[in-house]
């Protein structure tokens, strides 16, 4: 139907005769002479309808924006002057012959330029949304990534295998969505929340290296980054260790980035300890644009006459640290107001400061609600550890090293993007050296940090002995302040597994009713395997500057977990419920999933 795409015209072609398909972004009637910017995937191209071609010439007089065209026509060049640099048609325009109406379109819900279009309306037309020139753009940037990341593993030997999506649940730490079994009545498939368990058991069959691009399932509390179903890039090793897949998948992310965006990340990249990153940052997937730090003062606040301070200064669980603010002394007290009011959110009873206002002149320089409980040494020494100079702001937070983690790791990130103290660039890194638990104080008792199938750093008995110190193989890539990929060293004995399950409180009874299935598999065996699995919407939002992942998923879902498109959730049938055995504990009026 057509010769060229829209967007690839250019001076080549003047002369030449070119069939052009695609839908109408604009039409200008420019007294006597009608202009129509033609759209396709690849771009625009001018259409000009001359009163000289009768015919045509009427007939685009009755199109309207988003009408489907078909038009031939001869390709010259624009007159001098009216050259659109901002198109790579720009140079040139279509005189058109014929013209043919292959589709009417009704006047759109929202105008494809239009800006601040709310988001439910977007999704509800997403296929109209997608014409868009930025949503196109994600979705083809995606494609780019993808095809690449595809091509690197195929020329080192891995095999893409799928695995099922109706199974049984893996535990990734969110909720399952579980689908009814018909057949057996009462039972429940689990949609896998990552392919995991069959990845390693794939590396107990011998495929050596595996990969998938794949849906997973998660029912949890959504936000900008996090959707009910993503996609994971998701991979398995056998015989590498940590060193050898860093290394890897390093590679693969350095070269995704130079090929499709033309941008070189470091070689290496920068690892950090866990333990490090929580220190400096208040959180494992730091965010190193931002030049803040935080800085621990809690032994300067141990005998201090402030129990807000002496008291999680000498608390082995509490922690007291310092955040320096460059030129922070000219933040307003509403907005400090403000930050307090901001840390709150994460647990913290108030946010202290102190203003510098000279430096050179010690306590007299200072100004804060909270000097006078603050000897001059302790004063003398925040301001050396924390390098603070005239015009400064030290904030401080004083908790449960949880929350003074939570509060000022969320602080420092705030100041940042206000501040404007984001620089440019790409900044990534790699944390290693995870805890292999974290304690629940709710449900009072050990979680893995990772998952549960993770191996310990050292594979003697300290994991079962002391939980609280024991560091576990795994690593996460993460890219300025986004955790993109994850992954471990996996535990590839049935004893260790089985010791691991210990821990966690899971009974031998209630392991092999959960996960029989692998430590079966780990007594034929299993090679040592490890991989990683990498969140392909977050490194193509990170691509794309994205503000969420939701742009650069055709069909995403809302914040409350429904689709506006099609309306799904939904209520079904009694037949269909019953066909599954499933009774509704009470009646639900029939209504449509809002949003
Ligand atoms: P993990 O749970 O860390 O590891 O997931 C891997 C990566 O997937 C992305 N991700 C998400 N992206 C969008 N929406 C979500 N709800 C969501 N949850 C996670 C993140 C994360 O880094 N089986 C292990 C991997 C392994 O050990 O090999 C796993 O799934 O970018
Ligand atoms: P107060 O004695 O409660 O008026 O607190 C004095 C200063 O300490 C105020 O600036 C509070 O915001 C701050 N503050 C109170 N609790 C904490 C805390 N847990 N961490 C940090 N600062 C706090």
């Amino acid at each position: 139907m057509r010769s060229h795409y829209c967007g690839q015209l250019n001076p080549a072609l003047i002369g030449q005769t070119v069939r052009l398909c695609g839908w109408v972004n604009s039409r200008r009637d420019h007294g006597g002479v009608i202009f129509i910017d033609l759209r396709d995937r690849e771009g625009l191209a001018q259409i000009v309808f001359d009163p000289d071609q009768a015919a045509a010439f009427a007939a685009a007089e009755g199109v309207r924006s988003e009408y489907v065209l078909r038009v031939t026509g001869t390709v010259r060049k624009r007159p001098a002057g009216t050259e659109n640099p901002h198109l790579s048609s720009g140079a040139v325009e279509v005189l058109a012959g014929e013209i043919e109406i292959l589709n009417k379109s009704e006047p759109l819900p929202f105008q494809l330029d239009e800006a601040g279009v709310n988001e439910a309306t977007r999704l509800k037309y997403r296929y109209l949304d997608l014409r868009r020139d930025g949503m196109r753009r994600n979705l083809l940037l995606r494609h780019a990534v993808t095809r690449n990341l595809r091509r690197f593993l195929e020329d080192r030997s891995f095999v893409e295998i799928e695995t099922p999506v109706l199974t049984k649940s893996t535990p990734e730490g969110a909720r399952d969505y579980l689908v009814p079994s018909r057949t057996h009545p009462g039972h429940f498939f689990a949609l896998p929340q990552s392919p995991q368990l069959f990845k390693q058991l794939l590396m107990v069959a011998g495929f050596e290296r595996y990969f998938q691009v794949t849906r997973c399932f998660r029912d949890e509390d959504l936000r900008a980054d996090r959707q009910p179903e993503f996609t994971q890039l998701d991979i398995e090793t056998s015989f590498l260790d940590e060193e050898g897949v860093m290394t890897l998948m390093e590679e693969m992310i350095r070269q995704t980035f130079q090929t499709v965006l033309n941008v070189a990340l470091p070689d290496p990249f920068p690892r950090m300890t866990y333990a490090e990153a929580v220190d400096r940052f208040g959180i494992d997937r730091p965010d190193l644009r931002i030049p803040l730090e935080l800085t621990e003062v809690g032994d300067l606040m141990k005998a201090v006459d402030f129990k807000v301070f002496s008291g999680p200064a000498n608390n082995p669980n509490g922690r007291v640290a310092a955040l320096r603010l460059p030129k922070g002394s000219e933040l307003s007290r509403k907005e400090i107001d403000d930050y307090t009011a901001f840390v709150a959110q994460f647990g913290a009873k108030g946010l202290a400061y102190i203003k510098v206002n000279d430096a050179a002149k010690g306590r007299d320089g200072l100004q804060s609600p909270i000097l006078k409980f603050l000897p001059d040494e302790a004063i003398a020494e925040i301001m050396r550890r924390t390098g603070a100079e005239s015009g400064d702001l030290i904030f401080f937070g004083a908790d449960s090293a949880k929350v003074v983690n939570d509060a000022l790791g969320a602080l420092r990130l705030k100041l940042g993007h206000d501040c404007g103290l984001v620089a440019a660039g790409w900044r990534p890194l790699w944390v290693v050296d995870f805890p292999m638990f974290g304690f629940d104080s709710e449900a009072k008792r050990w979680q893995a940090l990772h998952h549960p199938f993770t191996a310990p750093k050292h594979m003697d008995a300290t994991v079962a002995i002391d939980p609280a110190n024991a560091l576990s193989r795994a690593y996460d890539m993460v890219l300025n302040g986004s955790e993109i990929g994850g992954g471990s060293i996996r535990i590839h004995r049935e004893d260790v597994q089985e010791q691991v399950f210990g821990v966690l409180g899971i009974a031998p009874d209630e392991a092999r009713a959960k996960f029989g299935f692998l430590l079966d598999a780990l007594k034929f065996g299993a090679p040592p395997h490890g991989g990683i699995a990498f969140g392909l919407d977050r490194i193509v939002a990170l691509m794309t500057g994205a503000e969420s992942i939701r742009d650069v998923i055709a069909f995403p879902k809302t914040q409350r977990a429904a689709c506006p498109l099609t309306d799904a959730p939904s209520v079904v049938d009694d037949a269909q419920l019953r066909e599954l055995n499933i009774k509704l504990r009470k009646p639900l009026e029939p209504e449509k999933a809002t949003d």
